[in-house]
């Protein structure tokens, strides 16, 4: 079986990385394909040292654009490479633009395709993210599926119940493996208790009230804890172009993973957009507050320490409250997020093709 896999984007790594160590020895041969969505050191390269993911076999350098052309880029990039290598199989991850756009080329070649990470919804469609979700889960042969929630979401959409498998979390996977490295990093000055704050959805981000509200309700924030914000670079572009100054907050650069993982573990809170974070912080315990009006990953909510505030700033006062009072949610680790996922992918994969 020759196993070809597409990364493009900053949590598409921490996904890839346990299945390839997985099927390492499974399949004869791995393609590692990097589309270049993600290119700055601290966005990528970092993130293959840290995770011991092999140098890509194949960059295709698309960069950034609009979607449409870094979609388009990525498509007219990608075909002749799957055309040339002619994998049994092609494995995506996530819900960025890479992801769909590999999906769509392998599909319109006749290509088996696995995505991994299926069946999650926001049922938000001005979220790019879901559109990518709904149409790669539509293009792929088969779905490797987090929670029960997934599957349900797919069953409802009629997909067949044999192309489900639930697996787990496969980026609990990596965070299992590097927890201990976290564990031992140096505090470097940071307070026992701070809020770790992470923000770069385009509806917080690229509308500038949005932004403005948001910075003002972290500089409350500030008055209760210390707020350390590693800034993605869209933000900072933004923050750059609003011109906002927000002296209380302690911005640091986008982190590598281990040293992201450290500040995560020992946080108070953390108050973010991501989707990622929303299920590392149910893993580790600590709570956390996000910052929109949804989740694709409600798993989190119901049996997390995930709690939704969107852009309500009483809500996100309320809740901060709590937690300086001791009394923040607490949760529980959902079934599957227990760092043998990729193993559980290498099985199926390898009884299937
Ligand atoms: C992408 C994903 C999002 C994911 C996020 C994680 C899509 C639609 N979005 O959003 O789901 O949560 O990655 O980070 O795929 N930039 C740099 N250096 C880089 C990469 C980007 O400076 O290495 C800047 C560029 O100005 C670029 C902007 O960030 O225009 C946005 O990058 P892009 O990959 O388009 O989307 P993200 O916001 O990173």
């Amino acid at each position: 079986m020759h196993v070809l896999h597409v990364v493009g984007a900053r949590p598409n790594f921490m996904k890839a990385a346990p299945v390839l160590r997985a099927l390492r020895g499974v399949a004869a041969k791995q393609t590692l394909v990097h589309t270049g969505q993600h290119y700055d050191h601290n966005m990528s390269d970092v993130f293959f040292s840290q995770l011991e993911i092999p140098a890509p076999d194949v960059n295709l350098e698309v960069g950034s654009g609009s979607h449409a052309r870094q979609t388009a880029d990525i498509m007219t990039r990608f075909e002749p490479v799957v055309l040339e290598r002619q994998p049994d199989v092609v494995l995506v991850y996530g819900d960025v633009n890479s992801t769909v756009a590999a999906a769509l080329v392998c599909a319109k070649l006749g290509i088996r395709t696995v995505h991994v990470e299926a069946g999650l919804r926001s049922f938000d469609w001005t979220m790019p993210e879901e559109i990518n979700r709904v149409v790669t889960d539509r293009l792929a042969e088969m779905l490797f599926t987090p929670s029960e929630d997934a599957d349900l979401n797919l069953k409802r959409e009629g997909v067949p119940e044999d192309k489900i498998h639930r697996v787990g979390n496969v980026m609990i996977d990596s965070l299992v493996r590097l927890l201990p490295a976290a564990e031992g990093m140096p505090k470097n000055g940071f307070p026992d208790r701070y809020a770790l704050v992470t923000l770069h959805r385009p509806s917080n981000v690229d509308d500038n009230e949005s932004l403005g509200s948001i910075l003002e309700s972290l500089q409350e924030v500030s008055r209760e804890l210390k707020v350390v914000f590693p800034v993605h670079p869209r933000t900072r572009q933004r923050i750059g172009e609003f011109g906002y100054s927000a002296e209380t907050l302690h911005f640091l650069d986008p982190l590598p993973y281990v040293e992201f993982l450290a500040l995560e573990n020992r946080a108070a809170v953390v108050i973010t957009d991501s989707g990622g974070i929303q299920e590392e912080t149910t893993y580790l315990g600590v709570p956390c507050l996000t910052l929109r009006s949804n989740t694709e990953r409600p798993i989190t909510v119901e049996m997390g320490t995930n709690v939704i505030v969107g852009q309500d700033r009483e809500k996100l006062r309320a809740e901060l409250r709590k937690i300086v009072e001791g009394k923040a949610k607490t949760g529980a680790i959902p079934p599957l997020w227990d760092g043998r996922t990729g193993e559980r992918i290498a099985r199926v994969l390898q009884s299937l093709y």
